[in-house]
């Protein structure tokens, strides 16, 4: 079985620093409910969500965790009806809850906007940036039954790779200050800042060690110090705090290297530690080795348990309202918010089990389809899920 587990042993980053809101229930025994803001977006966004939802209601039947859902608008369809990206509205929600489910922003209708009012730029890196949401975890991992989709050789995909990128969400070139454009004509300059404190690279260099002591235990750490001062730091801070992991064995490599050698050797990869822009480049990259980018979720986590959780790739608006989406990157999301966020080890293990047997039973939506299968629509993979959970 790869392993899907995402994170092996189910760790927690963090214990809570918060409690969940506990309520009194009627016989006046004592359950803690958890809230979850659900924000489905645009294009397949909310056809892919509505089986995610149907997933949690089935968990919450099934483990009694008092789950609680609500939903609010975001990206295009929250411009469409309320004027902006990210309302007021869907912020004091997502500050009310114990974690985000995302389904994707974005699509041509707003491409004509501002860039600065796009659903990406307007409505997830505020997210991220508001909620401190700096850890983003992202694995890559190839689902045997579907090993003839990727485009690698077999000699060199083997029995497939497990890599798990930490990428640093909330700092670097992308929120870098000062940033702009200024003069005019020829010599008119856009600008953006790559910049990382000593404090920053300290924090999620720990997430990305505490990570690779779950797995494998070895970390490569992805910079471009033979340029950049930036990466020297970068560089400095993780060796640092390698004497505090004496078992994990640290390397480093240019982002060039390391683009090479995902596609070269990707099963010499466990766990890989990127700044933000190098790990958005490095995990669309090794998402689509595995062959299938509609499969891989994603979490990005703050300090505590609260997380975001969201499928990696986007809104795919060519096949919305089609009903043919693949909805298992969502319901994978679900199930590291339930490992991550509210510690459900069992949900979740639970739920990633119910998607590789309806994958290995040859049960696919179309984009993975593979000889002998049977072709199923977004709800009827949603139903298979359902029926083996
Ligand atoms: C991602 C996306 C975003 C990013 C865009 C949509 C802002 O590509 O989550 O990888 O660059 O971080
Ligand atoms: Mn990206």
């Amino acid at each position: 079985m790869v392993s899907l587990p995402l994170i092996r042993e189910g760790m927690r980053m963090h214990s809570r620093d918060r409690v969940f809101s506990g309520v009194r229930s009627i016989t006046g025994g004592f359950y803690m409910v958890k809230k979850i803001a659900v924000l489905p977006g645009d294009g397949i966004g909310p056809e892919i969500m509505e089986q995610a939802l149907r997933v949690l209601e089935k968990v919450d039947q099934k483990f009694s965790p008092g789950i609680e859902t609500e939903e609010a608008m975001i990206g295009g369809a929250a411009i469409d009806d309320e004027g902006k990206a990210l309302p007021e509205s869907t912020i004091e929600l997502c500050r009310n809850s114990d974690s985000i489910l995302l389904g994707a922003v974005g699509g041509p209708k707003w491409e004509v906007l501002p860039p600065d009012e796009q659903p990406e730029r307007a409505a997830l890196l505020p997210m991220r940036k508001i909620f401190a949401l700096y850890a983003n975890f992202r694995p890559a991992m190839v689902f045997k039954a579907l090993a003839g989709a990727s485009p690698l050789k077999e000699r060199v995909l083997g029995g497939g790779f497990d890599i798990l990128f930490i990428r640093e969400l909330t700092g670097g070139i992308y929120f870098g200050q000062p940033e702009g454009r200024e003069g005019s004509g020829a010599e008119e300059n856009g600008f953006d800042t790559m910049r990382y404190s000593r404090r920053e690279v300290e924090r999620i260099a720990r997430i990305a060690f505490e990570a690779a002591m779950k797995r494998d235990k070895k970390l490569v750490s992805v910079d471009k110090a033979n340029v950049l001062s930036c990466s020297v730091l970068w560089r400095e801070v993780v060796n640092g705090m390698a004497a505090r992991y004496p078992e994990v064995e640290l390397s480093h490599l240019y982002v060039d290297a390391a683009a090479m050698k995902i596609v070269t050797d990707p099963r010499s990869f466990d766990v890989v530690l990127t700044g933000n822009m190098f790990g958005d480049i490095l995990s669309d990259e090794a998402s689509v080795l595995t062959g299938s980018l509609g499969m891989l979720p994603s979490a990005s986590l703050a300090d505590g348990a609260f997380g975001l959780y969201e499928p990696i790739h986007g809104s795919a608006p060519d096949i919305a309202g089609l009903g043919i989406a693949n909805p298992t990157a969502q319901i994978l999301s679900l199930a590291m918010m339930f490992r991550y966020s509210f510690g459900m080890v069992e949900a979740a293990d639970a739920v990633e089990r119910a998607i590789q047997e309806t994958i290995e039973a040859g049960i696919r939506t179309g984009d993975i389809m593979g000889d002998g299968c049977v072709e199923v629509s977004t709800a009827g993979f949603g139903d298979e899920v359902l029926k083996r959970l």
